[in-house]
């Protein structure tokens, strides 16, 4: 299976992906609308080609996700994996590639969707929160969810301690949910 990785910022996810031996020679592709990303230096590092753009130079999200899809059928990819990209996917994307795009999202959803969903959770002084990983739709956040990892948020926890431990997760539980679509091709009941 071929995996496509979507980033838009740091990619400490894309890195967790690309370090887990089972699944880095399946990454064949990142895919970045953010020229200054630190995530494209480590796709440059890791040998990894970057599709690059800035949405403002296109006419609309239908131009630049065409281009997109040119990208994902030269690369012959079969999995597009959300890791910290920061836009809503549009019809395009979303009709070819039904069922078939994942994304990582640090809350228990459907509470706290959209963004600075760990201040959302901090802010809220709930007990727990989480992390989750869903197949995308048209909406922000609200596609089926595959699976989820509760965190507890201790009274001494702070905004900074709160979101290393989120991370800290993350990288072990992202990596091992693309592991398990990619050998069972989970599909939407
Ligand atoms: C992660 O917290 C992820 O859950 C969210 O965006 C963040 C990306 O962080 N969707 P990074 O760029 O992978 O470090």
């Amino acid at each position: 299976m071929n995996l496509a990785v979507f980033a838009s910022g740091t990619g400490s996810n894309f890195q967790a992906l690309v370090d887990d031996p089972a699944i880095f020679p399946a990454i064949k592709l990142l895919v970045c609308d953010k020229k200054t990303a630190a995530v494209i230096g480590r796709a440059e590092q890791a040998g990894i080609p970057v599709f690059v753009f800035a949405a403002k130079e296109y006419a609309d999200k239908a131009s630049f996700e065409q281009e997109i899809l040119d990208e994902l059928a030269y690369y012959s990819i079969d999995l597009c994996v959300l890791a910290g990209y920061m836009r809503l996917i549009g019809p395009t994307l979303l009709g070819a590639f039904q069922n078939r795009i994942v994304n990582l999202h640090p809350s228990l959803l459907p509470v706290f969707p959209g963004k600075d969903a760990i201040g959302q959770a901090y802010r809220a002084q709930v007990k727990e929160t989480g992390v989750t990983a869903h197949f995308v739709d048209s909406g922000m956040d609200t596609g089926p969810v595959i699976a989820q990892e509760k965190i507890a948020i201790e009274k001494e926890d702070t905004m900074e301690t709160l979101t290393e431990k989120i991370h800290r997760v993350e990288h072990r539980f992202y990596p091992a949910v693309v592991k398990q679509l990619m050998a069972s091709r989970k599909e939407v009941e």
